[in-house]
């Protein structure tokens, strides 16, 4: 089984960026924890992370051919991007959103989600463990399908 680990906008700068509100973890902190679970799992991931909505969406639709799922921190486009969302709902890979922050806890502008109607679930608000959780819900999605 092979996942695609997408990471939107600005989350290159994790571990300088707002640590009050996103931690001190790197992504590349937080892609090596994802890699020691994949092992644990026994699947394989591929790691992306753009500041571009078109190179998201130009990976997204390159998924379809070789994965079975995409976990997706899809950051500030997760609440404009309807481009994302129909790249989700084109290529019907099971994906899980996920966030470091409790977006619902946060200013009103975060609480709308373009991605969570097309994604299986989302989950927010345990840091980089978010993205750990949502990995164990995504590859035990696809092994029960
Ligand atoms: C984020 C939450 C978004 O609202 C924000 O724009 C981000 C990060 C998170 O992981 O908490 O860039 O997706």
């Amino acid at each position: 089984m092979k996942f695609m680990v997408l990471h939107g906008p600005n989350l290159n700068l994790l571990g300088t960026r707002e640590p009050g509100i996103y931690g001190n973890q790197t992504l590349e902190d937080i892609n090596d924890s994802l890699r020691e679970l994949s092992v644990e799992l026994g699947c394989e991931l591929v790691f992306f992370q753009s500041n571009s909505e078109g190179e998201l969406i130009d990976t997204i639709q390159s998924a379809a051919q070789n994965c079975h799922g995409i976990l997706i921190n899809p950051a500030a486009y997760t609440h404009t991007s309807i481009a994302i969302r129909d790249a989700l709902s084109a290529v019907g890979l099971p994906s899980v959103e996920v966030h470091l922050s409790n977006i619902h806890h946060r200013e009103t502008f975060r609480h709308t989600s373009m991605i969570a109607p097309v994604a299986i679930g989302q989950i927010c608000g345990f840091g980089s463990y978010s993205y750990l959780l949502g990995l164990r819900a995504l590859f035990n999605f696809v092994k029960n399908k």
